[in-house]
């Protein structure tokens, strides 16, 4: 007899989009044209000096173990980045290394959450954050994010969290958000900071796309007076400077947090690839133009998506304020085939057409407060975009298509009509 998995590992939810990427990767192979706007990643090279610098760095031979929290070097050339980008008043003792931004949410909870503990999640979410607070045996307060408030925080939900919660310990935030694109204004964060200061509650502050802001820029929580000590906030370079593969990024924390989440790397990951290390050191010091070339692209690519999507009849879409994500209202086009949202997406990859297909998410793979939306990256270049607008209205008149999809797939019946905008 085998040993049974724990409870957690059988409960364990992943990224759809990795799912989906799959799927999309198979019909591929088997000779389907699909545009793939699924996954969160961007579809440029690394910037020119980071891939030098890893060169160099194989090269002399950085290929040892190296300080759990970080080389010296990349937590001096981090600090220095977030204190002159967003104002943070960090120095080296407060970053920490780590594989990517995501192993912060671990970290994070490790770092503060006891079993019994409440955690407060905007709603839809980066979907790996429920795991790692389950995984600490916290429990989840869910708080909606609505389209008509820009998908922002709403302050009353933080108030009522702080409030009611059995034993309220934390709050995730995500500002610019995945998946709606939504941005917490600078005003936003002070009445969070004014909320939250001295209280026994930590924060998440995730900010993979701190410089995907399209009006105005980004601003952290923990710029604001007091907010450091009691906050983690982590950064990537998979967005902001294509790396996604090489895996790196950091959290700015209090010294004694950031001493906590270095045993945490010691004890789990011994350290962060030094050679990955010295790339990113040379990113932040030397490729701030190649960043700002590359954020302009991504910005025409959001454009494009959105005043297209915005033209097909029942797709409703904010104006672009931030990140690659397109996240339009699709409720009226869902309710008018019974589909549910997540059901529309692959049936736009798998069922309405042999030859072509788009591969995106449903809302609800961000939570049930995403059901009635659809989320797609602009990971392709502009003509797959253009070529996967020109060819949803088509997929979408297909009736008799939807109609064969849903016998093939009863469990994509929507049984209740989402609410329209
Ligand atoms: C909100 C959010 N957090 C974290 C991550 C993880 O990024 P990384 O590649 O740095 O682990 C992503 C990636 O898509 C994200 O969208």
């Amino acid at each position: 007899m085998s040993a049974t998995l724990s409870q957690f590992a059988q409960s364990l939810s992943v990224e759809t989009a990795f799912t989906v990427l799959a799927v999309a990767k198979q019909l591929k192979a088997a000779g389907k044209d699909v545009v793939e706007l699924e996954i969160g990643d961007s579809p440029f090279e690394s910037t020119p000096s980071a891939k030098a610098a890893g060169i160099e760095a194989i090269e002399s031979n950085q290929t040892h173990y190296c300080p759990s929290p970080g080389l010296p070097e990349f937590r001096e050339a981090a600090a220095a980045f977030v204190k002159n980008e967003f104002g943070i008043p960090a120095a080296a003792a407060n970053i920490v290394a780590g594989p990517g931004a995501k192993v912060f949410e671990q970290f994070f909870c490790e770092a503060f959450l006891n079993p019994g503990d409440s955690v407060l999640v905007f709603s839809p979410y980066f979907p790996t954050y429920v795991p790692n607070i389950h995984r600490r045996g916290a429990q989840i307060i869910f708080s909606p994010l609505q389209q008509s408030h820009g998908f922002r925080p709403e302050i009353s939900q933080i108030e009522k969290f702080l409030d009611d919660a059995a034993s309220p310990k934390a709050i995730f935030l995500n500002s610019p958000q995945n998946p709606t694109g939504g941005v917490t204004t600078e005003q936003d964060l002070r009445d969070i900071a004014d909320l939250l200061r001295g209280k026994d509650v930590a924060v998440f502050s995730d900010e993979p796309y701190c410089h995907m802001v399209w009006e105005g820029k980004h601003h952290s929580l923990l710029a604001q007076d007091g907010m450091l000590p009691q906050s983690v906030a982590a950064y990537t370079f998979s967005k902001s400077y294509s790396m996604s593969g090489w895996r790196l990024g950091f959290a700015v924390a209090s010294t004694e947090v950031a001493d906590a989440i270095g045993k945490m790397i010691n004890t789990s990951l011994s350290c962060t690839p030094p050679l990955v290390q010295l790339a990113g050191t040379r990113a932040l010091k030397q490729d701030h133009s190649e960043r700002t070339r590359q954020m302009g692209l991504f910005r025409e690519k959001v454009e494009l998506l959105t005043s297209g999507l915005n033209q097909i009849d029942g797709f409703h879409t904010l104006p672009p304020l931030a990140t690659f994500y397109v996240f339009p209202n699709v409720a009226p086009v869902c309710n008018r085939l019974g589909i549910t949202s997540h059901g529309l997406a692959l049936y736009l990859l798998e069922g309405a057409d042999d030859a072509f297909g788009v591969a995106c998410l449903g809302g609800e793979c961000f939570g049930e407060a995403g059901a009635g939306f659809l989320r797609f990256s602009c990971a392709e270049p502009n003509d797959r975009l253009q070529q996967a607008l020109a060819f949803l209205p088509k997929a979408l008149s297909r009736e008799d298509r939807v109609a064969s999809y849903l016998e093939r797939h009863p469990a994509f019946r929507l049984s209740n009509e989402y609410p329209e905008p």
